[in-house]
C-alpha cells in the first residue's frame, strides 16, 4: 500500500513537471528572471496547495490536464507569494525550502520581477484554452483567485501580517489576518476543483468549509514550527514571529492550547467531507499531515 507521504510526493513529481514545462528557460535578456522564476519555483515545497486542486479535481471527475494546470498556476502564485515575503522590506529571511532566499541569490529587483513575473503567468495559464474547454469555467477561475489572492485576500493579509508586528491584536484579529494571508489560497485551490468540474452547491460548501479550517490549522501548524521546528528540517529559519514581536496564535494562547487548536480544526475539516465518501480520503490524510508535519 502507498503511505500518504509518498502520494504526496509524486503529486508534488507530477505538478514540478507541470511547472518546468510552463515556465521555460528563456535565452537574452529575459535569462536572469526566468532563472530566478524557476530557482523560486521549481525548489523543494511540499506542493500542499496543488494536491488540494488535483484532489479537490478528483472528487468531480475532473481531466488530470485540466486540473494539473490549475495545480501549476496556484503554486505559481503561493511560489510569488514566497518570494516577496521573503525581501528585506518584508520578513527579511535568507533562507527558504532549504537554499538562499531568491533575493538573496538574484538580487531584491530581480526577486521582486521574479514574483511579479510568476503572479501575471499564473492568471494567463488559468485564462488559456487547454485549462477548460468552456470559457466560463475559466472566467470564474481567474475571477476566484483574483479575489483570493488580492487586496481582499493574500495580499491584504499580508498587510495586516506586518501592521501585527506594532499591534497587540486578539484572537479574532488573528483568527482573520490568518484566514486572509494563507486560508483564502488554500480555499480557492479547493474550490478550483468544484469550479472545473462545474460541483453542485452543496459539494462546493462542503469543500468551502473543509478549506476554511484546513488553512487555519495549516497557518497554526506554521506558527509552531517557527517556535518548535528545526531550522534544517523545515528549510527556514525558526524562531523569527517572536523576534519580530509578531502576534501568532502561539503568541497568544502558547504552545499547548495552538496546538489543541490546530488538532481540533483538522479534526473539523474532515467532518465536512462526509459528503464525498471514499472519494476524498487523499483530503482527510491531507488535514491529519497538515497538523502533523515536521516542515
Ligand atoms: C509557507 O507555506 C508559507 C505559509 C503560508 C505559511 P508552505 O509550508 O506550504 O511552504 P512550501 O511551499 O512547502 O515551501
Ligand atoms: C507567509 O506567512 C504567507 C504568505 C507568503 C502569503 P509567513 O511569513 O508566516 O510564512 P513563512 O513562515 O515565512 O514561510
Ligand atoms: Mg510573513
Ligand atoms: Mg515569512
Ligand atoms: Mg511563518
Amino acid at each position: 500500500m502507498t503511505s500518504f507521504k509518498e502520494t504526496l510526493t509524486e503529486n508534488a513529481r507530477i505538478v514540478t513537471e507541470e511547472l518546468d514545462r510552463l515556465l521555460p528557460l528563456e535565452d537574452g535578456a529575459e535569462a536572469r528572471l526566468m532563472e530566478a522564476v524557476r530557482y523560486a519555483t521549481l525548489s523543494a515545497g511540499k506542493r500542499i496547495r496543488p494536491f488540494l486542486v488535483m484532489n479537490s479535481a478528483h472528487l468531480f471527475n475532473v481531466s488530470k490536464e485540466s486540473a494539473v494546470r490549475v495545480a501549476a498556476a496556484v503554486e505559481m502564485v503561493h511560489c510569488y507569494s514566497l518570494v516577496h515575503d521573503d525581501l528585506p522590506a518584508m520578513d527579511d529571511d535568507e533562507l527558504r525550502r532549504g537554499q538562499p532566499t531568491c533575493h538573496v541569490r538574484f538580487g531584491e529587483a530581480a526577486a521582486i520581477l521574479a514574483g511579479d513575473g510568476l503572479l501575471t503567468k499564473a492568471f494567463g495559464v488559468l485564462a488559456d484554452e487547454p485549462t477548460h474547454s468552456d470559457p466560463k469555467v475559466r472566467g470564474e477561475l481567474v475571477v476566484e483567485m483574483s479575489h483570493a489572492v488580492g487586496i481582499e485576500g493574500m495580499v491584504g493579509g499580508q498587510m495586516l501580517d506586518l501592521l501585527a508586528e506594532e499591534s497587540s491584536l486578539g484572537v479574532n484579529e488573528i483568527t482573520r489576518l490568518q484566514r486572509l494571508k494563507t486560508g483564502m489560497l488554500i480555499d480557492f485551490a479547493c474550490a478550483s476543483g468544484a469550479i472545473l468540474g462545474k460541483a453542485s452547491k452543496p459539494a462546493r460548501h462542503a469543500l468551502h468549509a473543509y478549506a476554511h479550517d484546513l488553512g487555519l490549522a495549516f497557518q497554526i501548524a506554521d506558527d509552531l514550527l517557527d517556535v518548535e521546528g528545526d531550522e534544517k528540517e523545515v528549510g527556514k529559519k525558526t524562531g523569527k514571529d517572536a523576534s519580530a514581536g509578531k502576534a501568532t496564535f502561539v503568541s497568544l494562547l502558547g504552545r499547548e492550547r495552538a496546538r489543541a487548536q490546530a488538532d481540533m480544526l483538522a479534526d473539523q475539516a474532515i467532518e465536512h467531507l462526509v459528503l464525498f465518501e471514499e472519494k476524498a480520503e487523499h483530503l482527510r490524510e491531507l488535514a491529519k499531515f497538515v497538523v502533523s508535519r515536521r516542515a
